[in-house]
């Protein structure tokens, strides 16, 4: 089958199964494109929890999946690729965590939902990129834990009066981007406006113009007046930025923003998930009832 013969199985066998496409904005451009909906983690998250459909096939990586599990127990949610994790959401488990947390009786745990579902049930709160800095002001705390990525946590304590303990994970994809590639980026296009996504280095963040989550750069990107753009992000999110203005220019920060486990969908997976309707994601009813609350928490913060 070529591309447009995959897209029309693929919708094909939505319609069949009652099933809903959501994919993340660093999916291969393929798969963005035959997808219900596109979005960052915090819109897929409220998009799952709100679908009618039986069924969510979801394009993204594991802890995405999980959240859908989390908002959705009584729908069927499928992850095309199982062994698309994240290394991020791998640098904390509960174990860990809960011996963190007896070491600060009293702080509360403000999760990025980058995090599996066990981690989440030993949080207070969930946060995304795109509300970190208003979930840790609802706080009431003069101190708060913020797990797992310490550039989130180091961006956020920017905003905020409260004294923010770090953990010590990161996205190897976005930590890798350094400072000097930023300005040799700038240096090439200095007409561009530098938009970073929050969990680059503090480096990185002190030379961009604007920080957001990746929906939060489709939104700034479409309504600036500017015309052209350095994107420090995971380079997927060229497509949409692309697709949505296609008369302004996107510069890659570095060619180097490419998540192997983002990518490793392909529309054959999705039809051999839908026609199969496997591999399924399942939190356990106790986990899950924990994680809910703090992803309900969430949720419950007004955006910014
Ligand atoms: P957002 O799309 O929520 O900004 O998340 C970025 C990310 O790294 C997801 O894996
Ligand atoms: Fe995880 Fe980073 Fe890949 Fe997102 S881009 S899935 S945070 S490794």
């Amino acid at each position: 089958m070529n591309v447009t013969e995959m897209k029309k199985r693929v919708r094909d066998l939505l319609d069949d199964r009652e099933a809903v496409m959501l994919a993340h904005n660093y999916q291969r451009p393929e798969v963005q494109d035959t997808a219900d909906m596109c979005g960052d983690s915090l819109g897929l998250s409220i998009q799952a929890g709100r679908t009618p459909a039986k069924v969510i096939v979801f394009c993204g990586v594991h802890f995405m999946a999980e959240t859908a599990s989390i908002v959705s127990p009584d729908k069927t949610v499928l992850l095309p690729r199982p062994d698309a994790g994240c290394p991020m959401a791998d640098t904390i488990t509960a174990p860990a965590l809960r011996a963190r947390k007896k070491e600060l009786p009293g702080v509360p745990v403000v999760t990025y939902v980058n995090s599996t579902a066990q981690v989440k049930a030993e949080s207070d709160i969930c946060c995304t990129s795109a509300n970190a800095v208003a979930v840790v002001k609802s706080i009431q705390s003069d101190r708060v834990l913020m797990t797992p990525d310490r550039n989130l946590a180091q961006y956020t304590q920017r905003y905020v009066d409260k004294e923010i303990l770090l953990w010590d994970g990161c996205c190897n994809i976005h930590d890798r981007l350094t400072a000097q590639q930023v300005s040799r980026a700038r240096a090439s296009h200095p007409e561009a406006e530098v938009v970073a996504h929050p969990e680059c280095r503090p480096e990185v963040l002190d030379q961009a113009d604007v920080i957001r989550s990746t929906s939060g750069m489709l939104d700034h990107c479409a309504k600036s007046g500017r015309e052209a753009f350095i994107i420090a992000t995971e380079n997927g999110i060229l497509h949409q930025l692309r697709k949505q203005s296609p008369d302004k220019r996107f510069y890659q920060a570095s060619r180097n923003m490419v998540c192997p486990n983002m990518k490793l969908t392909r529309l054959e997976d999705v039809i051999e998930a839908l026609e199969t309707m496997g591999p399924v994601v399942k939190v356990p009813e106790d986990v899950r009832v924990k994680a809910l609350a703090a992803v309900e928490r969430m949720l419950a913060v007004p955006r910014d």
